[in-house]
């Protein structure tokens, strides 16, 4: 076994758990794009926001379990469709790997365990946003590009 496959076979995966938000989650997602910091009652009220949609939002976690930080996480939302006969399509957002830690398939990991709950929930396709610098990592995951991204920001 390679050193990068026994890594990923350790690092157990999961769902997004309430007291993550003391185990670093927060930190990590900085490390993604910086934000302002949120209060335990403002991190309390989106998770149960986002908890009530069940299986149509799904953020998950790996968690070391000597330091018990949370390493990495990424996220989908499902989108439910008239196209397609009523089809659904899955949305990868805010995939992060600690920098300490990359390089082991801990993204490919999360990748592929987000993508197997679009399946299983019955989405016909899997989509994301990347820049050119990730093009690389996602086409391991089995990505492949197509169009272009759109944007408009609301100050
Ligand atoms: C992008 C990121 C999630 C990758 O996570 P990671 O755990 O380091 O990646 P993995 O170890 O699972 O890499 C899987 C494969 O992709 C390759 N890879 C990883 N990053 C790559 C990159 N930027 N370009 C090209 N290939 C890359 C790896 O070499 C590995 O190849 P292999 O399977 O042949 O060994 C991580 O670098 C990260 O968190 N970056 C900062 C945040 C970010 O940009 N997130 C993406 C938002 S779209």
């Amino acid at each position: 076994m390679q050193r990068s496959d026994a890594a990923e076979e350790s690092f157990p995966i999961r769902r997004l758990q309430i007291s993550d938000k003391n185990k670093g989650f927060i930190e990590l997602l900085n490390q993604l794009s910086l934000s302002d910091s949120i209060s335990d009652q403002e991190f309390q009220s989106r998770f149960q926001d986002l908890t009530s949609h069940g299986d149509d939002h799904m953020i998950c976690v790996i968690e070391d379990d000597q330091s018990h930080k949370i390493i990495a996480t990424g996220s989908i939302f499902i989108e439910k469709k008239f196209l397609r006969n009523c089809g659904k399509a899955g949305h990868i957002e805010d995939v992060v790997v600690d920098s300490n830690i990359r390089g082991k398939s801990l993204g490919k990991k999360i990748i592929r365990y987000l993508s197997e709950h679009a399946r299983s929930v019955g989405c016909y396709k899997v989509i994301l946003d990347c820049s050119i610098e990730n093009k690389g990592f996602y086409e391991k995951c089995g990505f492949k590009e197509k169009s272009i991204q759109m944007a408009t920001y609301f100050d």
